[in-house]
């Protein structure tokens, strides 16, 4: 774990988040600067169609997946903006950071931890997430992290539960809960989350695990009165299902080098909750249904339900027919003031064909397990 301190102009250091076949090596900042990560000889900017950007606090740049595996360690590079002008800029010298970088292990034993509905709470849920200490392969941050988009200060927690559970040092993934599309900075998430051109379904690759993260959107109709008329998620969802199906046709999952195929989504769709959250029962069974029939995942992990258990084929989830174990990994516990007063996460070990599910608390308790 890195311990050196961030760069004071950083507010956390990077999360590296997978998609697709590359990390999107994210930062949050306090002033402009101009951006970019050297691996190795090679530069990788933060621009936009060819400009170096500086006037966001939000930066990202896109690293091929196999060349920060292969090196290892990435250096942050950035000067500070003193004014930007249409001739001669003024910027102060380069100022560089490096982090070591540790990819999910190519043999052996696969850590994971998986943290959903902290509703931002960050106090429980980071001692929970470091349950594998400096031993963890990969984070998963699954939804509803934030309470709601009203400001885009709210986004800084996913970054620090990043920093906290793999000091910039290990990958993360994060897929969006429907709390995160509350808000009116709602839409302002492309610009603060790891996504796939914009679109927050994508898969990803990390040495023998493949997987896609799905996104269902809100957990009511769009016409539901809370919404004010804000959303459209129908439609969205049906360009995500001809996504799931170009995904299934395209057979990146055939790779024979996979061992295990991951499906992280927020809502556990393939279970039917009582109205009005019973939503898209036909197009969420078109969704289990592709993945049972093609893409054959070894597990689907989740949140949203505020409690944890382990669903096998025909389980209590199993509404729609599911294609593998559902895993619903996160609960915050709370007291009658709705204090949190502790987190359960999921811990997820997976050697071989061996799946151990742990749910445990932020005292690294392990509450109960379950062998897959
Ligand atoms: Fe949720």
């Amino acid at each position: 774990m890195n311990t050196e301190p961030k760069s004071e102009e950083f507010t956390t250091v990077p999360a590296v988040f997978a998609v697709e076949d590359s990390y999107q090596i994210m930062v949050p900042v306090k002033c402009g600067m101009l951006f970019w990560v050297e691996v190795g000889k090679e530069k990788y900017f933060d621009h936009s169609n060819g400009v170096i950007r500086s006037d966001t606090l939000i930066h990202r740049v896109s690293v091929p997946t196999k060349v920060l595996d292969a090196a290892g360690k990435y250096t942050v590079c950035f000067k500070k903006v003193i004014k930007r002008e249409p001739y001669y800029t003024e910027t102060e010298e380069t100022k560089t950071k490096t982090y070591n970088f540790y990819p999910v292990r190519t043999d052996g034993v696969i850590n994971i931890y998986h943290i959903a509905d902290t509703h931002g709470d960050f106090s429980f849920s980071s001692k929970a997430g470091k349950y594998f200490g400096g031993d963890i392969d990969l984070l998963i941050l699954n939804g509803d992290i934030i309470d709601h988009s009203s400001d885009v200060k709210n986004f800084e927690i996913i970054f620090k539960l990043c920093e906290a559970i793999t000091g910039g040092e290990h990958p993360c993934i994060f897929s969006r809960g429907n709390h995160d599309l509350r808000g009116s900075c709602a839409e302002k998430m492309v610009d603060y989350y790891p996504n796939s051109n914009g679109k927050s379904y994508y898969t990803f690759r990390l040495g023998r695990i493949w997987g896609i993260v799905l996104d269902c959107g809100e957990d009511k109709s769009d016409s539901n009165a809370e919404y004010g008329g804000t959303v459209c998620f129908s439609g969205f969802r049906k360009e995500e299902t001809e996504f799931l199906k170009k995904v299934a046709k395209d057979g990146e999952y055939l790779d024979k080098d996979i061992e295990y195929k991951l499906i992280i989504v927020h809502i556990p769709f393939t279970y039917t909750l009582d109205s009005p959250f019973n939503i898209e029962k036909e197009l969420f069974k078109s969704w289990a249904d592709i993945l049972k029939d093609k893409i054959k995942p070894d597990a689907i992990i989740a949140g949203h339900l505020h409690r944890t258990c382990v669903s096998k084929i025909g389980g209590e989830l199993d509404s729609k027919g599911q294609p593998c174990p559902v895993i619903v990994g996160s609960c915050a516990l709370r007291d009658q003031n709705n204090a949190v007063t502790d987190f359960i996460g999921c811990a997820l070990t997976i050697d071989g064909g061996k799946t151990d599910v742990m749910f445990t608390d932020s005292e690294r308790n392990v509450l109960s397990r379950e062998t897959l």
